[in-house]
């Protein structure tokens, strides 16, 4: 290896974000910025260190305002670029091209290396493309499935993925040589917050620890089976099973960071959501849980003495979701950060404190699909 570390304020300088950015896009609250109708609000809006959706609802109109494809947030981009600890001549693999500027920085970093870049959307990528296009750059762009890797160009020394994964898929582990990185946003159906960052192995194995907590959005065929909209009118109560009763646990104490993602570790099948109230009820909420057969709710009010939960299916979600937050209270409360990944030909597993204290207990560590 020849390659020296990449001076990435001089990457960051060299390569800003606005030439990368749609016209329109949409801020905080779903709102739309069209540079057309209000140019000073669109430029505040790139200059911020904050994330830029381009894409809703995979380009279609169905109104359902899911963020699709994104700008990542500048501070995040470079803490991710710099966890992957690369050397100017490394070839690496980047999947979610998405605008092409985290593509850009990665291909004037590496001066003596190589970046292939894969976006699953082909609007998006042609828009990459053009953006890219005239550029002293010249990354490859694959319009494909990253969860697949792409092996004609393998073995890369590095890859990195900017849209989250339910389970890492053993490709990419097999694509990346030995003492290689991966890192990749992680999440379970229950929380989608963790920042994973895997070593290969020599034995074709890859283990690594989380890192910190993000938000993006999931890879398309890794989508949760319930979309957040629709959540609540698709999990109508069976009347046969369905049954109502009250619980004196206060269901705030879940709501906490790290908490949700330890119970999302423990019930890797289980769906998750909450809603609130507005004005005068806003510290009221209803979680919900869903496994797509059984479901569970608990109503949540300020000074209530107890709580109502609704149940139907034949799981009892609600113990479920109880049991495993006891546990997890049980081991000392680890954060995020001390749970990790190992990924295998065979599946994933997750872990606490190394790769033999396994948390997850459900039949969910093999790469089968949720959705596409
Ligand atoms: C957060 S955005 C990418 C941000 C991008 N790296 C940037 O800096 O602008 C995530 C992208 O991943 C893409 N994506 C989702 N699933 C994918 C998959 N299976 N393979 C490749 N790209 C995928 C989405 O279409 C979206 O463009």
């Amino acid at each position: 290896m020849t390659g020296t570390r990449p001076v990435w304020d001089r990457v960051f300088a060299d390569t800003p974000r606005r030439p990368y950015i749609p016209a329109v896009l949409w801020g905080d609250d779903d709102k739309q910025i069209d540079r057309d109708k209000d140019p000073d609000a669109w430029e505040d809006a790139v200059a911020a260190d904050v994330p830029l959706v381009t894409q809703m609802d995979d380009g279609t109109d169905s109104g359902d305002l899911i963020p699709t494809s994104s700008a990542s947030m500048p501070s995040l981009v470079r803490h991710m670029l710099e966890l992957l600890d690369l050397r100017t001549d490394h070839h690496i693999l980047e999947l979610g091209t998405g605008t092409g500027w985290s593509t850009a920085l990665l291909a004037t970093a590496l001066t003596g290396g190589r970046v292939t870049s894969i976006e699953v959307d082909p609007l998006v990528a042609i828009q990459a493309q053009e953006s890219l296009r005239g550029r002293d750059l010249a990354p490859t762009l694959i319009v494909g499935d990253g969860l697949q890797g792409f092996e004609e160009d393998a073995p890369y020394h590095r890859l990195i993925a900017t849209m989250a994964v339910q389970r890492v898929p053993y490709e990419w582990v097999e694509q990346v040589k030995p003492g290689g990185v991966i890192v990749t946003p992680w999440g379970t159906p229950y929380n989608n917050s963790g920042l994973l960052r895997l070593v290969v192995n020599e034995d074709g194995t890859a283990s690594g620890r989380f890192v910190g907590n993000v938000a993006f959005m999931w890879a398309r065929s890794q989508r949760r089976r319930f979309d957040t909209r629709r959540f609540v009118g698709d999990v109508i109560p069976d009347p046969k099973t369905h049954r109502i009763r009250h619980t004196t646990a206060d269901p705030r104490p879940l709501r906490e960071e790290h908490a949700d993602f330890a119970i999302g570790l423990r019930l890797p099948e289980v769906e998750h959501r909450r809603f609130f109230g507005r004005g005068d009820r806003a510290e009221e909420f209803t979680a919900w849980y869903a496994d797509g057969a059984s479901w569970a709710s608990i109503d949540y009010k300020p000074d209530a003495d107890s709580y109502e939960v609704n149940e139907s299916g034949s799981r009892d979600l609600w113990a479920e979701i109880e049991a495993a937050y006891a546990a997890w209270r049980a081991q000392g409360e680890p954060p995020r950060e001390q749970h990790g990944v190992t990924v295998t030909r065979d599946g994933q597993w997750t872990w606490l404190d190394g790769p033999n204290g396994r948390v997850d207990v459900g039949p969910t560590s093999g790469n089968r699909e949720v959705r596409d």
